[in-house]
This record gives structure tokens, C-alpha cells and sequence, in this order.
């Protein structure tokens, strides 16, 4: 297991925080707060660290990076210039990753109780479709019969950070159990679907490579019966996302080079044995790519001792950053100006919205903070933004990615005016 310090793109310059060679504070008095700041460099290290790990051990394989974390134009770009692959979950998150320029056929839609039109709207779009219910494979042919065909099996082997972070088991609501999943092939053979490909995703934030060991071995069985029932022979075969990140600085990280090597060997033995031919290994990390390639900067308001706690008031919010309150994860949260001070006072970091949960840390020890003092959120790259709103009618935040070297405003900051987008008043000549 690997130790993770304060690590690229962090850096302690004389106590004060630097993320990708740029003083945070003095982005945060450029653009204000809050403030997400990405890191294009760190994107690509992470693509990349990923694709080498997998493909030294394995020729054919692709990174379907799982937009969800983060659906940011440049990110997109970025990785689309990397050579990955995209998961869509969502006919926004196809159009987010065609606007961006990947080709359609690099695109593999898993949705979950997903509409007839939305169906026609991917047949349109061209791109691959992972089917998630009998339900859905019957309306698709009622559509169109494409020429590949993935179906999401659940291996009744779930795990994940969280419970509504897990997606596979006997409760979750994804994905085909096994006798269901050899009639979705069966009925999609008959239906003439030329080319196949399989599916699982157990779920996010797992650092538990055991689980994931059993489900892979569990997927692969149910592949080798599909095969050997049907004789279908699978093009490429999906093992999913969920690589975890620590998020706490005394956390190991995911061992990656033990991980894939354990899972690549599982594999190609596996498939070997089976005689499953040479499908791709398909992977979808979106926490792995993007998590620690950014930051999130806000601003303290107000320091507020009462005789019970002491909370430091800043700018984000549950709206900027929903996972504290949403799944009670931990961040660590750094005082930009005083990285060399000692941290002896313990404080609630708050954010502004009339909620008690609107808690971003609980019993944090920070240095003495003081009004105005700039604090960075780290490791909020994944499902931060993409999972921000406007709750309290608070436009959402601004991005800034350091990009070929230079600070570039990637999202502008949403205004009041944003807050009227879309809506309709009625009673009008009132
Ligand atoms: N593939 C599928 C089909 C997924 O549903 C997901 C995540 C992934 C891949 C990528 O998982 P990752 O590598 O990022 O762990 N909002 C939660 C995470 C929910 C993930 C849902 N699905 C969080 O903030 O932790």
C-alpha cells in the first residue's frame, strides 16, 4: 500500500498552498469564490498512469472514462485527445461527449430506466447502447436492431464507499442477474445483434480488491455460459469503474500496479480457459481520472464561536460540493496561507445555506482560522461540480483549469440572471 502526502499538483511554497505551480490565493482573488481549479496535467497523468498499468499487462484494452465525475468540456476534450473512450450515462452525457468530439462509436451508453425516445436519440447518435433491463432490449428492437449489443449484468457481488454507492447485489436495482442475462443474449441473437459485449459496474469508491476479484470471476463465468450456450463470442468485455482514491491523508491509496495485475491475470486465465477469444478489456474510472486533479477553493465569511462549537462560515456550500452532507465523505481541507502552521483548534467547517447539514467538515482541526482566509477542498474533481445546484437560489461556481501551463477560466460563474434561465411566470397582466 502506498503513504499519500501533500503530492503533485499540491505544493507547499513557504506555507502557502500551490496547486499546478499557481498560488491558490491568488487564483481565488482572481476569480473569486467559490472556485474549482483542475489541473490538465494531473488529467493526463492519471489517464495515462492507468492505461500503462493496464496495457503492459494486456494489449486490448480501453478506458472509458465515466463522464458522470466530471462532464467539463476541457476535461472531455482532454481525454478524448488522450485516446479514451467515454460512459455515458445519460443522453445529456452522449451529447456533452459528442460536443466534445468523441466519434460516437467511443461511446457506450449504460443507462438506467431509460425512456423510448431517449432510445430512438441514441440509435440516432450511433453509439453503443449497454442494456440495463429486458424492458429496455424490447422497446430498443421495437426501434431499431443495432448491429452491437452490450448487456449490464449484475454479479450479485456489489462494494463501494457508501450504500448508495454500491450498484451491484441482490438489492441494487442495475443491471441483469445471470438466467435473465442469457435470455437478453438469446433474444437479442434471434434479433440478428451482430456483435457483443458484456458489462458490469459493482460500484464507486472500492479499494477492496477482493470484492472486485470475485465479481470479475463472476462476470466471466457468466460470459463463458453465454458463450458456450448461445455461441456468442464477446468483442469486448466491461469490468466497470469504482477504482478508489483516498481521500484522508492518513488513507493508503488503491495499490494500482497490484490491483491490475490481479485482475489482468484473472482475466486473460479466465478467458483463456473459457475460450472467449480476444475481447477488448474495457475499464470506467471516473474518480480515478479526475478526483485528485482538482481542487476546490472557497472563502471564509465568518468565524463564529458559540459555547458549544466552533464553526468557520465559508462560501461552498452543499451546493458547491454535495458529497460531505450527501454521503458524510471526508475531504481534507487545507488553509491556503498557513500550510506550515500547526493545526491545534478544532472547527465545523459550514457552508451558507439555511441547512444544519450544510456541513462540508465536522471536528476539523485546522491552524487558527481567520475571516477572509482562503481554504482549498481537496480531491473534489469527482462528482463535485457535476453534482452541484443551485439550492438557496445560489449561482453555481466558476472553473478554472491550469491548462498548457496558464490559469484559463473553463466555466464562467453563473449569475443572477442564470437563476431566471428557463422559467415562465404565469398570471401574466395581472
Ligand atoms: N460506470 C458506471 C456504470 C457507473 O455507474 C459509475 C459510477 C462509474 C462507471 C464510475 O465510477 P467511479 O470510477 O467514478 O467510482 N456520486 C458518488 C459516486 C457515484 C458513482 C455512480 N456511478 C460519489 O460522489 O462518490
Amino acid at each position: 500500500m502506498v503513504k499519500r502526502k501533500l503530492c503533485e499538483p499540491l505544493e507547499n511554497r513557504k506555507g502557502s498552498l500551490y496547486f499546478d505551480g499557481f498560488s491558490v490565493e491568488e487564483l481565488a482573488q482572481k476569480y473569486d469564490t467559490p472556485l474549482y481549479v483542475l489541473s490538465e496535467k494531473r488529467i493526463r497523468e492519471n489517464y495515462n498512469r492507468l492505461y500503462d498499468a493496464l496495457a503492459g499487462k494486456y494489449k486490448d484494452v480501453r478506458i472509458y472514462y465515466a463522464c458522470k465525475a466530471n462532464t467539463n468540456l476541457t476535461v472531455l476534450k482532454i481525454l478524448q485527445l488522450e485516446g479514451a473512450y467515454l460512459d455515458a450515462v445519460s443522453p445529456g452525457e452522449v451529447f456533452m461527449g459528442l460536443s466534445s468530439g468523441f466519434a460516437p462509436e467511443r461511446i457506450l451508453f449504460t443507462g438506467t430506466s431509460v425512456r423510448s425516445d431517449e432510445l430512438k436519440f441514441l440509435v440516432d447518435a450511433g453509439v453503443t447502447i449497454n442494456i440495463d433491463s429486458q424492458s429496455e432490449l424490447d422497446r430498443l428492437f421495437k426501434i431499431a436492431v443495432p448491429s452491437t449489443i452490450s448487456i449490464r449484468v449484475n454479479p450479485e457481488i456489489g462494494d463501494g464507499h457508501h450504500d448508495h454507492c454500491i450498484t451491484a447485489g441482490p438489492q441494487v436495482k442495475f443491471g441483469l442477474c445471470e438466467e435473465d442475462v442469457l435470455k437478453a443474449y438469446a433474444v437479442a441473437k434471434k434479433a440478428r445483434v451482430e456483435r457483443f459485449g458484456i458489462h458490469m459496474h459493482i460500484g464507486s469508491g472500492i479499494l477492496n480488491i477482493n470484492s472486485y476479484i470475485q465479481a470479475v470471476e463472476k462476470l466471466l463465468g457468466i460470459a463463458k455460459r453465454v458463450h458456450d450456450e448461445l455461441d456468442i463470442t464477446f468483442d469486448f468485455i466491461d469490468i466497470g469503474g469504482g477504482f478508489g482514491v483516498s481521500y484522508h491523508p492518513d488513507d493508503d491509496d488503491l495499490n494500482l500496479s497490484e490491483f491490475v495485475s490481479k485482475i489482468v491475470s484473472l482475466f486473460k486465465a479466465k478467458v483463456k480457459e473459457y475460450k472467449l477469444g480476444k475481447p477488448f478489456l474495457c475499464v470506467e474510472p471516473g474518480r480515478y481520472i479526475i478526483c485528485d486533479a482538482s481542487i476546490l477553493l472557497t472563502t471564509v465569511n465568518t468565524v463564529k464561536l458559540t459555547p458549544y462549537r466552533k464553526f468557520i462560515g465559508v462560501d461552498a456550500g452543499f451546493n458547491t460540493l454535495a458529497r460531505p452532507a450527501m454521503y458524510g465523505s471526508y475531504h481534507h481541507i487545507l488553509a491556503a496561507n498557513k500550510l506550515n502552521s500547526k493545526s491545534n483548534e478544532t472547527f465545523d467547517v459550514v457552508g451558507p445555506l439555511c441547512e444544519s447539514g450544510d456541513v462540508l467538515a465536522k471536528d476539523r482541526k485546522l491552524p487558527l482560522i481567520v475571516e477572509g482566509d482562503v481554504l482549498a477542498v481537496l480531491n473534489a474533481g469527482a462528482y463535485g461540480f457535476s453534482m452541484s445546484s443551485q439550492y438557496n437560489s445560489r449561482p453555481r461556481a466558476a472553473e478554472v483549469m491550469i491548462c498548457q501551463g496558464k490559469p484559463v477560466l473553463v466555466r464562467e460563474r453563473e449569475q443572477f440572471q442564470d437563476l431566471l434561465l428557463s422559467q415562465r411566470v404565469a398570471l401574466q397582466g395581472e
